[in-house]
């Protein structure tokens, strides 16, 4: 059994196919994440079918697995799941996003909360629920015939699918882990009680749930106890007899794979960036890149970049900052709204700082790994200041590719920060003032300080990479096997 494939099932899948057939690397932290893991191990990664592309070829493999070359290099063996169309914008634009999404990075306070009718309801019931039954489904159907098996489960796409997996298969193995934060038990409070209670029934159905950070295990365990009223044990991180069974609650941080990085950074594309982005360099370069999510919070960035620009004027003409934003989840009116208020403040600070030949801010909107790492290996400020953020890999990649001793200023509720925070410039990313003093800061940083700083951030992120991370949740999900009676 233990040499059985894997099955990894979460929204979105390895790469997405256009209608012509072309295949893209599919964005975001959980891509990066499993990539490694599922073209090294033997393993089915169960998705959904995103674009019409995607549902095109699922058809032409019938529903059933099939092998396909991520553009970003390794094979992988993947299933999509197609879903009524209508479910599947419910569960996607309504409730996994803003809902969850906003839940999770505490994007909703009490006075902007959506009010709760049958539209939130009914993308629970006939959207959310909808798509974690197909995808359960599909798990059900892959794990047929095999003995004790193993299925990961990822992120908050999936919280209600583990409960029915396990009514299937009492005795398959369900880890599911978590990429974004867990928030504090009234952050949960917003939603519907019986909706909460669904959610948390689905996730307790795990036999390991799995969180970037040390902070989130806390919260969830809190949850748990506050909002569940179930018996929790912090220092163990364990949930007690949840219908006979412990549930395990752990920490594993993900790392990147710094070698996969590095090769982008070497590859042709990458270079011919480059020239470009040197051609047009100034003294200095700042530096970010994000999906365009309220939670990374763009504007504060853009905010403190006008305030440094007042403040120091010396600065002007001598710095550039470069903003790579993908567009993200854009049929959400609340993310759609966002870009809008991004482009607008940037005319704003382009118009005030300005000069015939100098751009103060230049937007690029466009998901492009060879563009964004050509930046990563020139800028002199790499600017990470999400409000929250799970982990944050972009906090990661950067300073492993970047050639001129880059300082990296990161917000304290980043993930990334609990491993990195000793190393670069912390912030509190709603602090316009810090923010702007340690642009300052890190752009009159002394040589030698700089060096000391980037050294110490590239030896924690290469001291560990993706494999070790799949390996610690494989050790524990073999120790609580172990650990438990055998089934009768
Ligand atoms: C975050 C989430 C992932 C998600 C990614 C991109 O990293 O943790 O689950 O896939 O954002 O978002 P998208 O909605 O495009 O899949």
């Amino acid at each position: 059994a233990d040499r059985a494939p894997l099955v990894l099932v979460s929204n979105r899948g390895p790469v997405t196919f256009g209608e012509d057939g072309s295949v893209k690397r599919g964005g975001g932290g959980l891509v990066t994440a499993l990539t490694g893991l599922a073209s090294h191990r033997d393993a089915v990664w169960i998705a959904s079918a995103m674009t019409d592309g995607d549902a095109k070829r699922s058809q032409e493999a019938g529903g059933q697995p099939f092998t396909v070359e991520s553009p970003a290099g390794g094979e992988y063996q993947v299933r999509f799941v197609e879903s009524d169309p209508d479910a599947y914008d419910r569960f996607y634009n309504i409730f996994a996003n803003p809902m969850l999404w906003f839940i999770q990075h505490y994007l909703w306070d009490l006075s902007n909360a959506p009010d709760i009718r049958r539209h939130e309801v009914e993308a629970f019931e006939y959207g959310y629920n909808v798509v974690n039954e197909d995808l359960a489904q599909a798990v059900v159907d892959e794990i047929d015939g095999r003995e004790e098996p193993v299925v990961m489960i990822h992120d908050y796409h999936l919280y209600t699918l583990p409960g029915l997996v396990r009514r299937a298969r009492p005795d398959a193995f369900l880890h599911h882990f978590v990429h974004i934060p867990w928030t504090q038990p009234d952050a949960w409070r917003v939603l519907p009680t019986r909706i909460r209670d669904e959610i948390y029934e689905g996730l307790l159905a795990n036999d390991i749930v799995g969180f970037h950070t040390q902070a989130y295990r806390r919260n969830f365990l809190q949850c748990c106890r506050d909002l569940v009223g179930l018996e929790v044990d912090f220092d163990a991180g364990v949930v007690r007899n949840v219908g006979g069974h412990d549930v395990w609650v752990r920490a594993y941080p993900l790392p990147i794979d710094a070698t996969a990085t590095r090769r982008v950074a070497q590859s042709d594309r990458t270079h011919h960036f480059e020239q470009e982005l040197l051609r047009r360099r100034r003294d200095h370069l700042i530096l970010r890149v994000d999906r365009a999510d309220l939670s990374k919070n763009v504007l504060r960035g853009f905010s403190a970049f006008d305030l440094f620009l007042e403040q120091h004027p010396d600065f002007r003409e001598k710095v550039t900052f470069v903003a790579q934003l993908m567009p993200s989840r854009t049929d959400v009116p609340e993310y759609a709204e966002y870009l809008e208020r991004i482009e607008a403040l940037v005319a704003v600070v382009n118009h005030r700082h300005g000069t015939p030949d100098w751009m103060p801010i230049q937007l690029k909107l466009r998901d492009d790994l060879e563009e964004a790492v050509a930046a990563y290996k020139h800028y002199d400020v790499l600017l990470v200041n999400a409000m929250f953020d799970g982990m944050n890999l972009v906090a990661k990649e950067g300073p492993v590719v970047n050639e001129r001793d880059g300082v990296s200023v990161l917000s304290e509720n980043t993930g990334a920060h609990e491993e990195l925070g000793e190393f670069a410039l912390s912030v509190n990313p709603f602090d316009i003032q810090e923010l702007a003093a340690s642009i300052h800061a890190a752009l009159t940083m002394r040589p030698d300080e700089r060096a000391r700083r980037a050294d110490g951030l590239r030896e924690i992120i290469t001291g560990r990479n993706p494999g070790d991370w799949i390996d610690d949740q494989l050790a524990d999900i073999r120790r609580k096997r172990e650990s438990q009676p055998a089934a009768p």
